[in-house]
């Protein structure tokens, strides 16, 4: 079972206060702690940016972990975002931290399966990172996505792909045990999000950025203040994993861009 960790508030707590961050946070603080993707929030700001998101948006999160890039869109773009995720404890971490970054006005958590989300109003984006690699029926994910979106509503990816060239070496940041991996190529990725309802506006391998990042961001080894590794279980061998995969090229970093089909 993966994203099992037991008193993951706590523990952020305590990383938090060991870094010297006590009080207020600003977002950019957790960028390396919240942001439980490749590419940090600049990962996020390349995802959201073919959307021009402002305040009358409400946006879904869906497999929001602790809440990094539903504050990272919140703080850009003054619009509202909910996110939903199927792990209690990232939800219950996402809004303490959301709280600590005085945010809770426009970001909110749900513990909750997207089938079992009902919100009020339809939402007029969506956006979702790294999680589909934990789905097994994709058509049927996407499409529950599709039906909490306005029509034309947007809905925006950041996601790990296989090359099929090698198999992944476990634990993965997804999975420990393989059990929860469903991980496929970039080709079903896509096929799977345009039969649930949606057309393609961009699709975009985004690895050499990604290549780029890490290579950026760990030139130096580990830079300062806290990182996912540290709370994440067994949190260093899953990284330098998709590291490794990455550099190998054994992995594609896909960035897609789609409205929901006004024809469904
Ligand atoms: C790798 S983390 C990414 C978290 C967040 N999107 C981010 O980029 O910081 C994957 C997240 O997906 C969540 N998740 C896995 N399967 C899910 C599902 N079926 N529905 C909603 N969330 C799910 C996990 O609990 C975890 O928080």
């Amino acid at each position: 079972m993966t994203y099992n960790e037991h008193g993951v508030t706590a523990t952020i707590e305590r990383l938090l206060e060991d870094h010297g961050l006590t009080g207020a946070l600003a977002p950019e603080q957790l960028n390396l702690l919240d942001q439980f993707h490749a590419g940090g929030y600049a990962a996020l700001d390349r995802t959201i940016e073919p959307v021009s998101l402002g305040p009358g948006d409400r946006v879904l999160d869906i497999g929001s972990g602790l809440g990094g890039p539903a504050r990272r869109i919140a703080q850009r773009t003054g619009a509202t975002v909910r996110g939903v995720d199927i792990t209690e404890e990232y939800t219950a971490t996402a809004t303490y931290l959301t709280e600590r970054c005085g945010l809770d006005a426009l970001v909110s958590f749900e513990h909750t399966d997207i089938a079992d989300h009902h919100p009020n109003l339809p939402y007029t984006a969506a956006v979702t990172m790294h999680v589909t690699m934990n789905i097994a029926d994709k058509p049927a994910w996407y499409r529950a996505i599709a039906d909490r979106l306005v029509d034309g509503g947007h809905l925006v990816v950041w996601d790990i792909c296989s090359t099929g060239q090698a198999e992944l070496p476990l634990p993965l940041p997804w999975s420990i045990d393989g059990s929860d991996n469903f991980i496929v190529g970039v080709d079903e990725l896509r096929g799977a999000i345009t039969s649930a309802g949606f057309d393609t506006i961009e699709w975009v391998d985004e690895s050499a950025w990604v290549r780029e990042w890490f290579e950026t961001t760990f030139k130096d080894g580990l830079p300062p203040g806290p990182g996912i590794a540290m709370w994440l279980e067994d949190g260093f061998t899953r990284t330098i994993n998709i590291g490794v995969a990455q550099a190998a090229g054994d992995i594609t970093i896909v960035r897609g861009h789609f409205t929901k089909s006004t024809a469904t």
